[in-house]
């Protein structure tokens, strides 16, 4: 029997409406068989300062635990000025230090993202594709979700009700599980 695939998901924004937190929810009901999936809130990791990543918050040592016990990261990124939200950045920064103990070395990592706008973050999401040169990690390339005028479809409780998009989410999963066990 094949071994059960743990991905680590988090998600580039703090709101409690998040739409991008709202497909990383939808991703918890769509996921292949042989896999689970965990949420890390961003919510609580401060500034990064660099006088203290020798002796980091307890909320990142956290982060860096679980990313280093999941087999895959799975990263939901609203798009931020055609960039990557600070937020995001933010926390990447910690998890990736102090140089020697980049938590992301060697993980495969895949990312989607929602976006009110028409291009359904993909400036951000090839941002983010470049700090994963320099963090060493294994991006699958396809398939891409890209979620524009997400307003549309998320309900008022948060939930992803569009089928497209939905369907996309789970043969998105069901790829990055292979990729995980490549
Ligand atoms: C500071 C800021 C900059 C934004 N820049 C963009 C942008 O460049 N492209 C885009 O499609 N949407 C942009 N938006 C709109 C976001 O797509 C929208 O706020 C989205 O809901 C953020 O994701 P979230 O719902 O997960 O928080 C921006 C929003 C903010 C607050």
């Amino acid at each position: 029997m094949e071994r059960k695939i743990s991905i680590l998901g988090f998600a580039g924004s703090l709101r409690k409406g998040s739409y991008n937190k709202a497909i990383l929810r939808a991703a918890t009901e769509l996921l292949p068989q042989g896999a689970d999936l965990g949420i890390f809130d961003l919510e609580g990791i401060p500034p990064f300062n660099q006088d203290l990543e020798n002796e980091p918050p307890e909320k990142v040592k956290e982060f860096k635990a679980q990313i280093r016990a999941a087999d895959a990261l799975l990263i939901a990124t609203p798009e931020c000025n055609y960039s990557i939200p600070g937020v995001l950045k933010n926390a990447i920064d910690w998890a990736s230090r102090p140089y020697g103990d980049n938590a992301f070395e060697g993980k495969r990592v895949g990312v989607m993202g929602a976006s009110i706008g028409m291009m359904g973050t993909a400036r951000a999401q090839y941002h983010l594709r470049q700090c994963f040169v320099f963090l060493n990690m294994y991006p699958m390339n396809r398939p891409e979700v890209m979620v524009p005028f997400v307003q549309e479809k998320v309900n008022p409780e948060g939930n992803l009700t569009d089928q497209k998009t939905r369907e996309k989410i789970k043969e998105f999963l069901e790829s990055l599980v292979g990729w995980a066990r490549r």
